[in-house]
This record gives C-alpha cells, structure tokens and sequence, in this order.
C-alpha cells in the first residue's frame, strides 16, 4: 500500500526575518511513494521537473533513505524497491522553498510507509539537518507563520496564524538562483545599526503576529541585512519592488534568497502583479506571477493508495 503527501510552498525570511521567518503558501507540490519491483523508479511532472534528476541523488529519495536508515530498514531499499511519483506546482530554485517541500515530503512519505516509528520532532530535527537552515523546512512542515531556531541542537518552532485579509503576489523571474550562490553574495560582518534594525524589526513582527495586525506585520518589513547585498543577483528586484508598492502592495521583499519576489495586499493583486512584470521587465527579465495566498495547512497526508 503506497502513501500520497502534499506539501506546501513556502517564502523565508519576510523582510528582516532572515534564517528565522517562513510561511507556507496555496501552491503545491504532491509526492507518491510505494514499494516497487524493480529498483529504484522515479518519475516527475509538473513546473521545472525537467530540472530534477531521477536517480539515487534525487532529494525526494535521499530524504525517504534518512529515514529508513535511522530506522534500520536500509535494506528493504534493496529487497523492495521503491516507486516515487513527483507532482511540482512550486518553481525549482527560485526561492519558494522547493527543496524543502522534497526534504519534507520524502521524511514524511517514508515516516507513513514505514508505518510512522519516528515522531514529527525527529522529523524536523532530520529536514533542518538536510536543508541546512529551518525557516522553509518548518513552515513546509507546519504550515502558516512559523519563528523558529535551532536551541542546544533542538529546533525551536512557534507557529503563529496568518494575519486575516493577508494576499500575496509572486513574481518568479526566469532564471535560477541558487541559495548557495545568494548566500555567498552576504558580507562577513554588517554595519552595527544595520544589526540593531533588523533585531528591532523582526521582534516587532513577532509582536505584530501575536496581534494579528496585518498592516504593522508588513510595514516592518524592510531588511538591512540581506535584501541589498542580494538585489543586484536579481535584475529588475529594485524596480519590481518599488512598482509593486505603487500599485498598492502594503509591502514587497526577497522571497527567501530569490530570485523570486512577494508583495503583501489585502487587494489588487492583478495590478500588483502587472507592476512587478512591468518592473522586471524594463530590465529584460520576464517573470510569471502567482496570485496566492498564505495557508494554515502544512505537509499533509493525502490518501492510501492501494
Ligand atoms: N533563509 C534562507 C536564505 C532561505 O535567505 O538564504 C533560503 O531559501
């Protein structure tokens, strides 16, 4: 009996919240794992699954095979197989948090085939080891607003509900950025008053979550310690960003480590959109816009599938 599990997209950091702030988003990737008979058989579909690859390095499958070897079931890898199934909504490497949904969606796939001997805590200590950061990983797997931060090894998550009336608008350039070559873009020391204003900032988001207050949520969310040393990664961000303010976003930043781009509205997300494609575009980058909204629901199981 094969299980199915859907996991959200998520964007990290909101602004000032950098490596601490993730929320999940309406946009979807599903995964389907069942025992096979024939080795190892991966098969994709869906948004930029052209870029992924269908062997034994696949993230999916490196995250379903922590699982069984923390549980000493490695050999039914072998004596089984395994067929999975991989169903993509979310953009691959635009800052949407994609390897967190296969992270999160291979350790919770395996977790019910194996028929759940790991608790969710063990889960989510395991996604933060392999993603190397928890913001996208703990929001994936709790869904809404999730502060969280590793304490004495253990992660820390305090999940908060999504203001009420919170819109957001997405815009994914064409092009790929990798984390890695976005966090190589940050400096090694920042300029003292930069620290103390994200420090402020993000303690009052927290304070705003804690309210429920949508406006002060997103009027804090100017960052001084990534987004500039970032922005010039993503051609067009700068102007993408000021439009979409114009056209009536409460705010707009950095979706994670880009090159994606979000803004927050309570309405007109069509102008919206069309002001941050205008923005990119008048710096020769076309974009895709994602008219979305934040979501309680984090992974999910789906179904058996027998
Ligand atoms: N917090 C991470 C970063 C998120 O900004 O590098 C990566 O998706």
């Amino acid at each position: 009996m094969g299980v199915r599990v859907r996991i959200p997209a998520t964007t990290a950091n909101l602004g000032p919240g950098f490596d601490t702030f993730g929320m999940a988003l309406s946009l979807y990737n599903t995964l389907e794992v069942d025992w096979g008979n024939r080795g190892l058989q991966i098969s994709a579909t869906g948004n930029g699954t052209h870029l992924l690859p269908t062997d034994e390095t696949n993230t999916v499958y490196l995250a379903i095979k922590e699982v069984f070897a923390k549980t000493g079931k490695e050999v039914l890898l072998q004596e089984r197989g395994l067929t999975i199934s991989i169903h993509n909504q979310v953009p691959v490497t635009r800052g949407l948090g994609s390897s967190a949904t296969a992270i999160v969606g291979g350790l919770w796939a395996a977790n019910e085939l194996l028929g759940y001997p790991l608790s969710e805590t063990e889960l989510v200590e395991m996604a933060v080891k392999m993603e190397g950061h928890p913001d996208n990983v703990t929001s994936a797997v709790y869904g809404g607003i999730v502060v969280s931060g590793l304490l004495d090894h253990s992660v820390y998550v305090r999940r908060f509900s999504p203001p009420s009336g919170m819109k957001c608008v997405v815009a994914v350039p064409d092009f790929q950025l990798a984390t890695r070559t976005s966090r190589n873009a940050l400096p090694s020391a920042v300029p003292y008053a930069d620290a103390i204003h994200n420090l402020n900032r993000a303690s009052m988001m927290v304070a705003a979550l804690a309210d429920g207050d949508l406006h002060m949520f997103c009027s804090l969310m100017e960052d001084k310690l990534h987004e500039l040393y970032r922005m010039p990664l993503v051609p067009g961000s700068k102007e993408a960003i000021a439009r979409a303010r114009q056209a009536g976003a409460l705010s707009a930043v950095l979706s994670g480590s880009g090159p994606s781009l979000i803004a927050f509205c309570e309405s007109d997300e069509e102008s919206i959109g069309e002001a941050m494609q205008e923005g990119f575009r008048n710096m020769g980058v076309e974009a895709e816009i994602y008219r979305l909204t934040p979501v309680e629901q984090g992974v999910a199981s789906l179904s058996c599938i027998s």
